[in-house]
């Protein structure tokens, strides 16, 4: 059986996000993940998950990628492709907090690549995250 051919950019960036995950900071869990953003202006942001001994302290991937993001490129930053990645061999979509952080900055069609079950799985960011929690007083 033939196997679907994943888009070579972002087979690139799930490769940047693998690297990443060898500068995990895991040594509670050790699960070691990474984090790879494109940006509309074509630069790539990498992060990886950093843990503290008050476990609740603790960053994803997804967001230490993000924030780092922001620091290097400013606040008007378009995320266009996430991907995630992570060295145990493990499923491990986007936790929900990483992707409400996400959709201030990620297009909705942008293309997620997470670890699934069964190998690398792609979704469009809005189908992971369809109900972002947004304030629009009125
Ligand atoms: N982790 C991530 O980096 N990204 C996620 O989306 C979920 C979990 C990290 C946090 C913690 O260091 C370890 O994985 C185990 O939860």
């Amino acid at each position: 059986m033939k196997t679907k051919p994943i888009d070579t950019a972002l087979e690139d960036l799930l490769e940047q996000a693998r690297q990443a995950a060898l500068n995990s900071y895991s040594p509670y869990s050790g699960f070691r993940v990474g984090a790879a953003l494109r940006l509309a202006k074509g630069a790539i942001v990498t992060g990886t998950n950093v843990e503290n001994v008050s476990y609740g302290l603790t960053i994803c991937a997804e967001r230490s990628a993000l924030v780092r993001a922001i620091a290097e490129h400013g606040p008007d930053i378009r995320i266009e492709a996430v991907a995630v990645a992570n060295l145990n061999n493990a499923a491990s979509p986007p936790c929900g907090a990483c992707r409400q952080m996400l959709a201030e900055f990620t297009e909705p069609d942008a293309p997620v690549i997470f670890p699934a079950a069964d190998g690398p799985r792609t979704m469009a960011f809005s189908a992971l995250l369809p109900l972002a929690f947004e304030m629009k007083p009125k």
